[in-house]
């Protein structure tokens, strides 16, 4: 059984795409099941894992975002989901390839931290800039039980770190040291002077 917080939603939401997807509400920070620890996936390859990963899919499409956690609709499970396009507005970011990572482990290599922006779909609006370490191998599993290790840097290594966080109970803007560089990203950037690195946000 899945450890279900909030009843699965059958109301299709519009997103920004104009468009009509089965999403489902994503949780806001003050939720508390955005504290909790989620629990691991016991077994793979079941409808219940298909239907909860179908479900983070669409709804992170919905919402143009580029990660997901499973506890952020809702649902405890260690399941987090993440990709995107490379952006011509940041030609300096490599694409992600859409990965589905399921009881996923961080190994950080180096000691080298790196502060950059993030955002997220559960802190809407806001920016934060937060440290990550700089390289990391990553390690989980597929839908299916087949095993997944990456050695990756950079934002890559960001936006996985920034979701296995969720699993923990963690939001980014626990992990912000300097409180001076968190706000509404309309606030933070109206002058355009520096570009966000948006986690969660692909805009
Ligand atoms: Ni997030």
């Amino acid at each position: 059984m899945m450890a279900v917080y909030q009843r699965h939603s059958n109301h299709p939401v519009k997103s920004r795409k104009d468009s009509i997807m089965p999403a489902r509400p994503i949780l806001r920070i003050g939720h508390p099941c955005l504290l909790q620890v989620a629990l691991p996936v016991a077994e793979f390859n079941t409808p219940e894992l298909d239907a909860l990963v179908t479900d983070m899919l669409d709804t992170m499409a919905a919402a143009d975002g580029a990660g997901l956690a499973a506890p952020q609709i809702g649902v405890l499970q260690r399941v987090v989901i993440f990709g995107f396009e490379n952006n011509p507005r940041y030609p300096e970011r490599d694409s992600v390839e859409l990965t589905i990572l399921i009881n996923p482990e961080i190994q950080p290599l180096g000691n080298e931290i790196e502060s950059d922006w993030e955002g997220c779909l559960s802190v809407p609006d806001m920016r934060g800039r937060v440290p990550r370490h700089q390289r990391i191998i990553y390690r989980g599993f597929d839908p299916q039980g087949q095993s997944v290790e990456r050695e990756v840097d950079g934002f890559h290594a960001r936006v996985v770190q920034h979701e296995v966080d969720h699993l923990d109970g963690i939001l980014y803007p626990q992990r912000i040291e300097d409180m001076t560089k968190f706000g509404f990203e309309k606030e933070l950037f109206e002058d355009d002077s520096e570009e966000t690195l948006e986690v969660e946000d692909s805009r």
